[in-house]
């Protein structure tokens, strides 16, 4: 198929804090200037359940960025549901959290997101003809604080400068795999991804508060991607399909939303000191599974034990906690063991993303 026989573009995307709403942006514009016809759909607002079919002829493009060394779930569903097509080309675009030390730019990790959807997309009969990831500023203030505004547009002045390289070549029909050199780097990170989807996201989705400077606007709840906050004794209530995209917290115009780092740390704790170790002093379920199967499948399943109860045990005190969040007493000292709770933590609202933009 040769690039003039490409009609349409089609982006889906998602995005948390603007990152990959700005590579989608960018990549429609280079398309436009070209006399392409363009359509971008986020994927907030995508019939997510049933995808439409993509002209023949097409080129469909995922962007979103990288949860856990994947995909965010929303995005990685979608992926699977997509339709089988003829004759349509695809790439896959994955925004990473980028750093830069003095005047170092550090890459993200893609993980399992690139290798993974272009498997999917190869079975669905899509050509892939690029796999680009993008090294934007890191969103992920759960872990490290945000950047300041100067770190951020270095960040995005370099990147924005190959993305459109990027774009320029696929709409020229030439096909780009830049994704691939980072291929073992991604191998040996894989197992993460895996963890990171059955345990992990549950556990970063239970670590969001809402504190008493909340003036319950519910915007958090009207621009939620997933509809994954509900209101709960008039406070916002995160509920376990939380991507943990950070708009919610990055975007609260009252800085009223906090990841309660203190709640989590005690938690796991607490569990893992006196809960997990009385149940295996009870059932002596270590030195069954240590009997029954080879050393590493053992320690493997204990493993996903007592993950499984870690996130039981978090999701049912993040229900107390929420509950007890109506005394002062026990707001304050949630809050003031969170660091997002401290200036200097930082948000990251560079881009003053709202869910209801617009790349056209
Ligand atoms: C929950 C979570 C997990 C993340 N995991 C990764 C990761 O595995 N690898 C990576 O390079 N960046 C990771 N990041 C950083 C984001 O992918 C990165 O900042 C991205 O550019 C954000 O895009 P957005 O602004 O469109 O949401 C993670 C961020 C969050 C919030």
């Amino acid at each position: 198929m040769k690039n003039r026989a490409i009609k349409n573009l089609i982006i889906y995307y998602f995005s948390g804090t603007g990152n990959a709403f700005n590579v989608t942006k960018w990549i429609c514009n280079v398309a436009k200037e070209r006399g392409i016809t363009v359509t971008a759909i986020s994927l907030s607002d995508a019939n997510r359940a049933k995808p439409d079919i993509p002209p023949e002829g097409s080129l469909v493009g995922f962007v979103s960025p990288t949860h856990g060394f994947n995909f965010p779930p929303l995005m990685f569903h979608f992926l699977l549901r997509f339709p089988k097509v003829k004759n349509c080309k695809a790439f896959i675009m994955n925004t990473r959290g980028g750093f830069k030390v003095g005047k170092f730019f550090l890459p993200g990790l893609s993980g399992i997101a690139q290798i993974f959807s272009a498997l999917v997309l190869w079975v669905k009969r899509y050509k892939v003809v690029g796999m680009y990831p993008v090294d934007l500023p890191s969103n992920w203030i759960s872990v490290h604080r945000g950047f300041k505004t100067e770190v951020i547009e270095s960040i995005y002045a370099r990147r924005k400068q190959q993305t459109l390289e990027f774009a320029n070549k696929i709409l020229n029909g030439r096909r780009n795999f830049r994704a691939l050199y980072d291929i073992i780097q991604d191998v040996l990170v894989a197992p993460i991804s895996i963890l990171y989807y059955f345990f992990g996201r549950y556990f970063f989705a239970k670590s969001f508060i809402a504190s008493s400077d909340c003036n319950n606007c519910n915007l958090c709840i009207k621009e939620c991607p997933v509809d994954a906050i509900k209101l709960v004794d008039n406070r916002p209530y995160w509920k376990h399909n939380c991507e943990s995209c950070m708009h919610c917290i990055n975007f609260c115009p009252h800085r009223a939303i906090e990841i309660a780092h203190g709640f989590v740390i005690a938690t796991v704790f607490l569990v893992d000191s006196f809960l997990i170790f009385q149940l295996y002093k009870l059932i002596n379920l270590d030195q069954l599974l240590i009997d029954l199967l080879p050393l590493f499948i053992s320690k493997t399943a204990l493993f996903f034990f007592d993950s499984f109860i870690l996130i039981g045990c978090l999701i049912l005190s993040y229900r107390l906690l929420h509950y007890l969040l109506r005394f002062k007493i026990v707001e304050r000292i949630i809050v003031y063991t969170s660091l997002t709770k401290y200036k200097f933590w930082r948000r990251y609202n560079y881009t003053k993303f709202r869910m209801n933009k617009n790349p056209l």
